[in-house]
């Protein structure tokens, strides 16, 4: 009967030690025995796997309107020539003209432009060239030669005619970083870039910088 009582005794502290050993486990980062797991881990459901929630039981939901993709802010000026004139004079880029900014911008224009707009900004990629499509203008002519940044950036989000739009396909800082590489090209020679005179009072200047800050910053 001893024996039996003894047997017993052991039998219990050795369940003993097994449960704290598993509850401390062997890492310091484990959790240990999850006392009722559904506190921790919420359920996760299927994108269509069916959800009695809604009315038509759709898992996957449309973003509620008015949702902005992050990264993705949009960009205030209207998609029409009183825009394309406004950003014209609001619009200032953010980048200075440095090795390091004209190296990106560079990298952007030869993967992005350079087959339309040629080596130069001549209007002569290869799409002219073996594509046969019309030439775009190049970037030192008469028409675009005094071009503002504030267009090219309205051009490079919303396209123009034939030019498409790039703003699925460059974001924010890298529509302003080609634009400082295409300023090169527009102005081989290295002169000044020409400043369209800002039409209006003498506080339109202060004003088209803050505008232009923050439409930068929200795009
Ligand atoms: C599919 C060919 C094509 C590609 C790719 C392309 N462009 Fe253009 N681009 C054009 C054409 C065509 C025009 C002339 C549009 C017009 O004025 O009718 C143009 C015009 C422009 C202008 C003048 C805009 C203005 O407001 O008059 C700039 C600046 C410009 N492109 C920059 C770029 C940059 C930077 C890229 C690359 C991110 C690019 N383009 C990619 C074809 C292209």
């Amino acid at each position: 009967m001893r024996k039996m009582n003894l047997h017993a005794l052991t039998n219990v502290a050795l369940i003993a030690m097994a449960m704290f050993l598993a509850s401390c486990g062997n890492t310091p980062q484990s959790p240990g025995v999850e006392y009722m797991p559904d506190m921790y881990r919420t359920p996760a459901l299927e994108p269509y796997g069916g959800n009695s929630n809604y009315a038509d039981s759709m898992e996957a939901r449309t973003p509620a309107e008015g949702s902005i993709p992050r990264g993705y802010l949009p960009y205030g000026i209207p998609n029409s020539n009183e825009g394309y004139e406004m950003a014209g004079t609001l619009l200032k880029n953010p980048y200075l003209s440095n090795e390091e900014i004209l190296a990106e911008g560079k990298a952007i224009y030869t993967k992005y432009c350079l087959h339309c707009h040629g080596k130069e900004g001549a209007g002569d990629g290869l799409t002219v060239t073996a594509g046969g499509h019309p030439p775009p203008p190049a970037y030192n002519s008469a028409a675009l030669k005094a071009l503002p940044e504030g267009k090219m950036f309205h051009t490079i989000t919303y396209g123009k005619n034939l030019m498409g739009s790039h703003s699925s396909q460059l974001n924010v800082e890298e529509r302003w970083k080609v634009i400082r590489y295409v300023q090169t090209l527009q102005n081989p020679e290295g002169e000044e870039a020409p400043v369209e005179a800002v039409e209006g009072s003498e506080e339109a200047p202060a004003e088209a910088a803050a505008m232009s800050d923050e439409t930068a910053m929200n795009n």
